[in-house]
Formats: C-alpha cells, structure tokens, sequence
C-alpha cells in the first residue's frame, strides 16, 4: 500500500545492511559435524516454503535432496493476475524499505525493484474525503499538523522506535542465533516491551501513549483497515507493522514478487513436487545393529496419483488452519492437530477495469483532475470498500504515466464480503471487467495475543506459519524460514549454543 507520510527514515538501521556478506559459520569455527540430513521435505511454495528451501540448503549444504510440495501456484499469496494484458499484484503487494531479507533475495537472485510511479493517497469517511496528500510535501506536512497536531510525528516516532527493535534479529540470524517459539523470538527482538503491546490491542497502546482518539478514528483505523482489514482491535505488535506500511519508500518486485519464490525454488536446486500433502507420519526402523531410526513419511496427491517419500526433516509452511490446509499427523505422541486454534480473516480483492465515479468520494475535483491513487476508508456504515486503490502494472513500461480518474484503468478494491455489481455501479461509472479472488489473507488478529502454535511440531518436524500470528507479512515469513533452518541445523547437529540465548542485544552489542 503505497502512502507517503512525510517522514525521514533513521539511517541507524540500514547499518545492517552490509551484514549479509558473510554466513555464521565463516564467523566462529564450530566442531566436527554428524552427517547432514539426506533428505528434506517442505511443504508449500509460497515466499516461506521456498525461503526455507534456499535457507535450507545455505544451512546443510549441497548433499541433502530438498523436495519442495505445492499443488497450486508457486507463490501462495503472493499472486498475479492479467487484465488487458498486463499483469497486477492481487495478493501481498508492497515490502518496506528495511526488509532486509527480501532485499537479499533480489541481489541473489538478479531482480530488481519496480520503477516508481508517484502516488497520493486520501481518506474517505464514507460522504467525502476527509483528507488528502497534496504533491507538495510541506502542504501536506501542515496539513497534518493543523488537523492531528503532533499525533502523526509522534506516530512516526513510535513505530521507528518499534522498527529499530525489530532490526536485531538480522544481526542474531547472521551470527546463527535462532529460537525455538514466536514469543521468544519476539522477546529476543524486543525484551518485554514487544511481548505488552503483543498483549494490548493497537488502540489501548497507543491510547496509553498519549494519541488521540480522533487520530485513531481517522489516520490510524484506515491503515489498519488497508494492511490487515481490521480494526484497530488488532494487536499492537501487528498494528505497529501496519504502520510501517506506511512508510515512504514501500517498493515491490519488478515483474511481479511471486518472482522471489521461483527465484528461490530454483537457487536452492530443490526440487518441486506438484502435490497436495495429504498427512505426514512418524516412522521408526530397528537395523540389525540395534540401532533405531527415525523417518517422516509425507504422504501426497498429484496428477498422477497417490504416493509417499521418507525425509529425516520436514517443514511445514503452510498454516494450519481451516480452509488454508488439511493434513493429518500420524504417529505422533502428543498428537499434533491438523488445525490450530484461531482463523484467517477473508479479504476480497477486486480488480476493476473502468472508469471512477468520482462524485462517490464526494469530491468536487473533475476527474481529468483526480489523481488520488490510493483512497483508505475511517470504519464506517457507508462504505463497504476497505479500500480503493489504482493500480499499476507489475513491470512499468519506459514512460509509463499513472492514468488520471477520467481514463478507464485499473483499480483494485479490498472489502471485507465480495461486492455486489451494484455495489460497483456505485462506485463506478463504467466497468470494462471485473476479477475477484477471496483471500484468507492473514490471521484475525486480537488482543491478548492467542499464543502462537508452536515452531517446532517434533524433533525435526518444523512449522514455519506460526510467525503470523505475531505479524503476517512476506519478509516476517522469510524471518522464520531463516530462524528455523538455522534451529534445524542446530538441533540436527545438537549445538544447544545458539538456541534461545538471552540478552543477545547486549552481548553483540560490541560486534558491530
Ligand atoms: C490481499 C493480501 C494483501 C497482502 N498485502 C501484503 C503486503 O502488502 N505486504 C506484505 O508483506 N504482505 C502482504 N500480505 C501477506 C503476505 O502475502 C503473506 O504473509 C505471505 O505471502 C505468506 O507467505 P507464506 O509462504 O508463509 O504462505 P502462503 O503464501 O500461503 O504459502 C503456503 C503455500 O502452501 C500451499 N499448501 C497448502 N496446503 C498444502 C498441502 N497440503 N500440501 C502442499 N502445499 C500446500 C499453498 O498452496 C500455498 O502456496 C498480503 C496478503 C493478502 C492475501
Ligand atoms: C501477556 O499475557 C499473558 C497471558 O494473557 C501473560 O501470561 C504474560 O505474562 C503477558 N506478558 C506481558 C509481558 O505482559
Ligand atoms: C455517481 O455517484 C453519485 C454519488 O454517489 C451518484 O449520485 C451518481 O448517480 C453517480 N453517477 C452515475 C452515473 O452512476
């Protein structure tokens, strides 16, 4: 979601960036290793399964066969669709500047960021437009300040005090450190602070830090509505993450970021399987030498039919939960469910080629004037739109110039129900075509936060969604990817040392 608050970035945290040169292990010497794991399986090709593919082989080397399981699309929610000839984002769309791990994996890989095109963004109350971006930053900037005070400079300052918390785990996961639930990792992160705004929802924090009511109602609600389709009832740990969807300098990947996941399947040499997983069990097998070994069948179907593989790692990076995925463990003890408490919240997303009504924002601006190209909405009974964006192509041709309101283009809408057309007549005056996918798009969020099922399902059996239910995000899946092929490494080779160590921030504090 592209806004452009006016706002400076600090440049503490791109220190960090230079830290991907090296792997952890040309840092420390470690001692003579067991043999790595021969055989790999993951589950789902979305940017979690297939980061975890490429952390994966970083981890155990060029030995072990990876088998990568995906019986959709690679890319899960990262997605595109074509209208008109071009392609468009319809799921995960815009990735901050400081995401770090999804920066790494353009330079890796050879892509590149998608050329900018300038946008304005507004806020609709349901009648009329209570705010808009002017193309004048300073315009904008008083704006603000005459409208909300110092709420929204201080909104920039909480959430870079949040950020600057969450840069660490780039600097623990170069040096190896990895940790074994969502709670430690956050703690790691953010030592307490993250864990209570994790416990308070979006509002009681930020309520409790002085802002005001009015600027929750009419700045913050539409962010959270845009990034996570909810209230700002949602948890303060993803409402911060929210917020800094609002940074300036949000970019996406030039040709369409489900690239990154291709991209990663392929540097990774693993292998994809176009399958369903359908269960997974333990097995053990005695050898005539006494000795017992352990396997994980993966049971699957594809085009071909039914079969099942024997792994001695396997990662789950899928959620499990209602309508996201049904597998069933078996030989287990305790037993592991197929499906975790908690459900993902619907978001629809729909692609509109036509041209704006621009009289239903209630704005008097001709449409050959109108060049809002993001509208977010306060929560309110008039409008059913969560938001109301006018999109761009996931490549941009040399001298491409964003259409104004009066041309027919396209525009995606995400709401919470799909729209009716006459829904969409009111919004539009013309509708060339219409797309619509029904996301289960990210957790719904509450507060206290509903502790995370678990990373680690069995010794080495891995989950890697759980991160969501912190924060769902495409660099937040990368972040667990990487911490969980490092914990699989470490556990594989039994090297407690950096599993769950405290007090990291102060320890490395000296090694920058
Ligand atoms: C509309 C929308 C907007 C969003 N906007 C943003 C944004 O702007 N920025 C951002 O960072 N994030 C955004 N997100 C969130 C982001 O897309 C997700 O957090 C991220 O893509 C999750 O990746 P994942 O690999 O963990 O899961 P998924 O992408 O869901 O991948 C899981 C994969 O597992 C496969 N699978 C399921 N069951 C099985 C099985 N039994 N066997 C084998 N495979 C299976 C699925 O087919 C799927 O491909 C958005 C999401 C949506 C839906
Ligand atoms: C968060 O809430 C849980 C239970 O609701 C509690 O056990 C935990 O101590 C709380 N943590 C903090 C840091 O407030
Ligand atoms: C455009 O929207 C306005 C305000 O909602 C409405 O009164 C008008 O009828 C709409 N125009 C068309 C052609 O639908």
């Amino acid at each position: 979601m592209p806004m452009m608050f006016p706002r400076i970035l600090s440049n503490r945290a791109l220190l960090f960036l230079g830290l991907f040169q090296a792997g952890w292990r040309s840092l420390a010497s470690g001692p003579e290793l067991r043999d790595p794991p021969k055989r790999i399986a993951v589950v789902g090709a979305g940017i979690g399964g297939t980061a975890a593919a490429f952390f994966l082989r970083q981890e155990f080397g060029t030995g072990v066969k990876i088998d990568v399981f995906e019986p959709g699309a690679i890319g899960g929610r990262l997605a595109t669709q074509n209208i008109g000839g071009y392609e468009y984002e319809t799921g995960g769309a815009v990735i901050h500047p400081l995401n770090l791990h999804m920066k790494h994996f353009l330079e890796k890989l050879g892509l590149s960021q998608r050329s900018e095109v300038p946008g304005k963004m507004a806020i609709f109350d349901g009648k009329e437009l209570i705010f808009e971006e002017s193309d004048w930053f300073i315009v904008t900037f008083l704006r603000l300040l005459w409208r909300y005070g110092f709420n929204f400079l201080r909104m920039q300052m909480w959430v870079e005090s949040v950020l600057d918390k969450f840069m660490r785990i780039y600097q623990y996961q170069q040096y190896g450190y990895s940790f074994t639930s969502v709670e430690k990792l956050l703690h790691a992160m953010g030592g307490d602070s993250f864990l209570t705004l994790a416990n308070q929802t979006l509002e009681e924090a930020m309520l409790g830090e002085g802002f005001s009511q009015s600027f929750l109602d009419k700045v913050v609600t539409p962010i959270t509505r845009v990034n996570y389709g909810q209230s700002v009832r949602i948890n303060g740990f993803v409402g911060a993450v929210a917020l800094a969807g609002a940074d300036p300098g949000l970019w996406a990947v030039d040709g369409g970021n489900k690239k990154v996941c291709s991209g990663l399947l392929y540097h990774s040499k693993a292998e994809l399987i176009p399958a369903k997983v359908t269960s997974i069990s333990f097995k053990q097998r005695s050898s005539k030498a006494g000795t017992t070994a352990t396997f994980y069948e993966v049971n699957y179907v594809g085009d071909s039919g039914s079969a099942h593989s024997l792994y001695d790692l396997v990662f789950v990076a899928t959620p499990l939960h209602p309508g996201k995925s049904d597998i069933s463990f078996e030989g287990f003890s305790p037993p592991i469910p197929s499906h975790y408490p908690g459900r993902y919240q619907q978001t629809v997303t729909t692609l509109v080629h036509g041209r704006l009504n621009t009289s239903y924002l209630g704005t008097s601006e001709k449409p050959s004037a109108f060049t809002v190209s993001e509208v977010l909405t306060t929560d309110n009974k008039a409008s059913v739109v969560n938001s109301l964006s006018s999109i761009d192509p996931v490549h941009i041709p040399p001298g491409y110039i964003r259409p104004p309101a009066s041309a027919s283009k396209v525009w995606k809408i995400f709401s919470h129900e799909p729209l009716s057309q006459n829904q969409l007549q009111d919004v539009f005056l013309s509708l060339d075509s219409t797309w619509e996918k029904k996301w289960l798009a990210y957790p719904t969020y509450s507060a206290p936060h509903r502790s995370a099922p678990p990373f680690i399902l069995h010794d080495h059996l891995y989950y890697l969604s759980p991160v969501e239910w912190a924060a769902s995000a495409m660099e937040m899946s990368a972040i667990s990817a990487r911490n969980l092929a490092l914990l699989a490494h470490h556990r594989w080779h039994s090297q407690p040392g950096r599993i769950d160590q405290e007090d990291l921030h102060t320890r490395l504090r000296g090694e920058l």
